[in-house]
């Protein structure tokens, strides 16, 4: 699913010339937030994993940068997927993100997975199960 989108600008830019990490890394950890809180139905959630993090290939100004994500897979009290950050039809970043539900006091809440947006609107596999990694155009 498109969650959104970014254009690198010069102010962007880190000592290499190319898209500095941390921004790109601001930036997913926003579009991952909104996904997990979109996809749980949960108010609150909150960022325990980002792993598995590959830049590809570097990212110049004047870029525009879509925020896909893809694979969803529902825990107990965790949602888990995969982003990819893609510039035209080359991915240049990915990532594995896992968000857990949390309540007011910060502690973990189970997701009530009955009432979630995403398994009206989409499949959403439990984890071992086999999803697509293509990104939605
Ligand atoms: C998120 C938090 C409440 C979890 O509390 P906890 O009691 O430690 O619970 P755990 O992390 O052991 O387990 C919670 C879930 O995360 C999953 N999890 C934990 N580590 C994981 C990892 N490395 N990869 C994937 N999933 C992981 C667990 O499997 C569990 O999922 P499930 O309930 O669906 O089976 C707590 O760790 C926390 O507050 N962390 C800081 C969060 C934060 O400040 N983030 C940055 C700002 S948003």
């Amino acid at each position: 699913m498109k969650i959104t989108t970014h254009i690198c600008k010069t102010l962007d830019l880190g000592v290499s010339g190319n898209l500095f990490g941390g921004q790109l890394m601001y930036w997913l950890d926003e579009a991952a937030s909104v996904y997990a809180i979109w996809a749980t139905g949960e108010k609150r959630v909150v960022t325990r994993r980002i792993s598995e993090a590959f830049f590809n290939k570097p990212i110049h100004a004047g870029e525009l940068l879509v925020f896909n994500c893809v694979e969803p897979r529902k825990g107990k009290t965790s949602f888990s997927f995969k982003v990819l950050v893609v510039v035209g039809s080359e991915i240049r970043f990915q990532a594995e993100c896992t968000f857990v539900a949390v309540d007011e006091e910060g502690k973990k809440k189970l997701i009530d997975w009955s009432k979630a947006p995403i398994c009206q609107a989409e499949g959403v596999s439990s984890p071992g199960e086999e999803t697509s990694a293509v990104p939605e155009k």
